[in-house]
């Protein structure tokens, strides 16, 4: 069974600022999506991709691919382009009925974080293919985090409910690895009954599945403000110096 990337590309990039959908959003001239492409056409196991373009954008996005890649990326992986839906988690769910029924491993690979190295990629597929169903990359983190009480007036003070152990935390990143029997079962759970995971893990932990954590990199991290830009672009320019 061959392994295929998904990679949601069909957000707005609403706390970027306002302008172009953020996977087609330029870094070093080059789009994002095109870099997020890139990094998962490399990894050794992927040999298809399946991007999830915006609703009305699929047909821009083919145009962009075609332009940047190669018609068949480097060492012949199929990339195929399906318009997406209204949260990531419909994207999701339309990028993997898109894929062929000899995908036995799925990476869903977020086209904001376009500069994750290969060799976590490979790390990610290599951990699902030696029989973990659901494995994420995943950081320490470096702040402490607070627990405040929900419901409180933006803005204002919130009161703190507790402060969990910092050393037990992870801040969890893509591409997240499955079994793709495993994920395409939590994405029919979810159109059926809905949920507020906001990873693909988490939808598959409340399943019972047991997901695991395997070293996520620093240069995963999601260009999600202003500021990832800026962090993007210098990561890229050190690349090539
Ligand atoms: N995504 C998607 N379909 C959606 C919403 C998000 O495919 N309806 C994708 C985004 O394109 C992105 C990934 O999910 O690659 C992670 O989402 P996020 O970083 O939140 O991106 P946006 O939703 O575009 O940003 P924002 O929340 O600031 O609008
Ligand atoms: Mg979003």
């Amino acid at each position: 069974l061959r392994t295929a990337a998904v990679i949601p590309a069909a957000g707005r990039g609403v706390r970027l600022g306002p302008g172009t959908p953020k996977a087609l959003r330029a870094l070093n001239g080059t789009p994002m999506l095109v870099h997020a492409v890139r990094a998962m056409a490399r990894a050794r196991a992927v040999s298809l991709v399946v991007v999830v373009a915006p609703p009305d954008g699929a047909g821009e996005v083919r145009h962009l691919l075609d332009e940047h890649l190669t018609h068949q990326t480097s060492d012949g992986v199929d990339v195929i382009v399906v318009p997406g839906g209204d949260t990531r988690q419909d994207s999701v769910r339309l990028g993997l009925a898109a894929l062929p029924a000899d995908i036995g491993t799925v990476l869903v690979h977020d086209a904001a974080r376009p500069l994750v190295p290969v060799d976590t990629v490979d790390a990610v597929a290599a951990a699902v293919r030696d029989g973990a169903p659901a494995v994420v990359p995943a950081l320490p983190v470096s702040d402490t985090i607070k627990e405040v009480s929900p419901g409180v007036q933006p803005g204002g003070p919130e009161p703190v409910v507790g402060t969990p152990d910092r050393a037990l935390l992870r801040a969890v990143q893509t591409p997240q690895g499955f079994d793709y029997g495993t994920l395409a079962e939590a994405h029919e759970r979810v159109a059926r009954e809905g949920d507020g995971a906001t990873d693909d893990a988490g939808m598959v932990e409340r399943m019972g599945v047991q997901v695991v954590v395997v070293p996520g990199h620093e240069e995963a991290f999601k260009v999600t403000r202003p500021l990832d830009l800026v962090l993007a672009e210098a990561v890229l320019a050190r690349r090539r110096a």
